[in-house]
């Protein structure tokens, strides 16, 4: 009877896992979306503490108390740092949770693997009927702790602790760990009574993730995070395998099958393929630093009421949110702008690029957070369309995004990548508060062209004071 209801609370959170997974892919419906899968989650984790029966013995789970410890001190932390948290630092956050995903898929493992060994030896099994087994065991480690090792490499780089490192022929060094550790899984399930193997592949495995994650410049780290993310799911799933459990199978699949489709869908917006993500080191120190002593042009400032001007008798606006609009957190002042300027009957859309931000969809979540209309949000080739409709570009805290080396550079490393083409309205203004470059660290053309004007600042306070000044005029 347990058994059976147990089974329907798995049914049910395998149920809300691919509503909530729908839900989010919309800003309207995605907090809602993450409530259901989280509330299925819940589900999924009660009945299995309070209704699982071993088959044979009929025994239901004991350690309680370690149990609701661990469940207690794991949601706490976790419930205090997503509210501390800030938008900008998000993709450190889902790195270091997906880590946590990882390396429990690799302890599953571990502890399966001792459990089987110890029956082993106890009875005479059949080598042959627990091998299959001992695949899901070696395939699970491997891919866990390679997640579990490169998501923290990868959250080390995103918050400034670890430094981009390389060295001449590491990708092979990685190989010759990859084949190592393949060779000793091998060896593992013809040989299971050779258990300092498992440790081998664990060891090798670690240092793969290490090294695997070290090269990768910072552009590219949030496609590594999602790729890194599939694996976990992957990991989960094998896991799934292990104990026979539904809930645990369909959840591995889902972040696996997501984590791969938005890794994808990452590098299409980059223009760039997955092999050259992982081995190009785009954003990486040495092929993106700025030169400081090449003579960068002559670009042209705008003042506050100028810029108010020219917006006020503007037919249409469009603006360009980036990670300064973010970092500045001037998504409420930039909608109370929105509705400024339609008052005087000037139309305003904002165009978003997939990458722009930190992570993908930054840019939807900041504005719907700020309650701006989502028909209001043109995608990047509708954007590229309307803009020679446009009067006015306002660009506030965007960069790379918009820098026409990606179209006219082959030698820029962001060449190929598709960008907002701005240029092609009236008049550009760009806000930001100094002539640095961004995320890639390279020079921005668009900044010395005749069209564009500098409104130099913090994003939020020009915001301010041009919402004023438009006012008066
Ligand atoms: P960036 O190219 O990083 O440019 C942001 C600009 O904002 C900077 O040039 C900075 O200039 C300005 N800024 C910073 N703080 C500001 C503030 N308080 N007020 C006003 N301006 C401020 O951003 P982007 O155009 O959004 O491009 C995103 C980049 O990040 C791309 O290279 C993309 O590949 C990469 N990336 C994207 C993702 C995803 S998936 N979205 C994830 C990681 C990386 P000042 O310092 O002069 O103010």
């Amino acid at each position: 009877m347990d058994l059976n209801i147990l089974t329907v609370c798995y049914l049910l959170a395998s149920v809300t896992f691919i509503i909530g997974l729908k839900m989010l892919s919309n800003p309207a419906s995605a907090r809602k979306g993450n409530l259901i899968a989280a509330s299925g989650m819940s589900a999924a984790i009660i009945g299995t503490i309070f209704l699982y029966q071993n088959v044979e013995t009929g025994a239901h789970l004991h350690n309680l108390g370690w149990i609701f410890g661990a469940l207690l001190i794991g949601g706490v932390v976790g419930m205090f740092a997503a509210k501390k948290v800030m938008m900008t630092a998000m993709p450190e956050m889902v790195s270091l949770f997906n880590g946590m995903g990882g390396a429990c898929a690799a302890l599953i493992s571990i502890i399966e693997f001792n459990h089987l060994s110890k029956e082993l030896q106890a009875h005479s099994i059949e080598l042959s009927s627990v091998q299959p087994t001992l695949v899901i065991i070696a395939v699970g480690l491997m891919i866990g702790s390679v997640s579990f090792a490169g998501s923290m490499i990868a959250w080390g780089k995103l918050n400034g602790r670890v430094k981009d490192f390389s060295f001449p022929g590491q990708n092979i060094l990685n190989l010759v760990f990859l084949a190592t550790a393949l060779l000793a899984a091998a060896w593992l399930v013809l040989n299971p009574e050779n258990s300092f193997l498992l440790y081998i592949i664990l060891i090798l495995s670690l240092l793969y993730g290490v090294l695997f994650v070290m090269p990768i410049g910072g552009a590219d780290m949030p496609v590594v995070i999602s790729l890194l993310n599939s694996f976990t799911g992957v990991a989960a799933a094998f896991g799934g395998f292990l104990y026979d459990n539904k809930v645990m199978l369909t959840g591995g699949i889902l972040v696996g099958a997501a984590g791969t489709l938005l890794t994808i869908l990452m590098c299409k917006a980059m223009n760039r393929s997955l092999v050259n993500v992982l081995i190009g080191s785009f954003g990486g120190s040495k092929s993106t630093e700025l030169d400081n002593t090449k003579v960068q042009g002559n670009y042209k400032e705008i003042n506050l009421s100028d810029a108010a001007m020219v917006m006020s008798y503007a037919n249409k606006v469009m603006i360009v949110p980036g990670y300064g609009l973010a970092v500045a957190q001037a998504q409420h002042i930039c909608h109370e702008l929105e509705k400024i300027l339609e008052e005087k009957g000037v139309e305003v859309k904002y165009a978003i690029h997939p990458v722009a931000g930190r992570m993908p969809g930054h840019m939807n979540v900041l504005l719907a957070e700020a309650d701006v209309n989502y028909d209001k949000l043109m995608e990047m080739e509708a954007a590229n369309d309307e803009f020679k409709t446009t009067d006015v570009v306002l660009i506030l805290g965007a960069n790379d995004v918009v820098n026409p080396a990606a179209k006219n550079d082959p030698a820029s490393p962001i060449f190929g990548m598709p960008i907002l083409e701005v240029e092609k309205a009236k008049t550009v203004i760009v806000n930001k508060r100094s002539m640095k470059p961004g995320y890639a660290g390279i020079e921005n053309d668009l900044f010395f062209q005749p069209k564009t004007s500098m409104l130099f600042g913090d994003a939020k306070k020009v915001l301010q004071n041009l919402c004023a000044e438009i006012k008066l005029v």
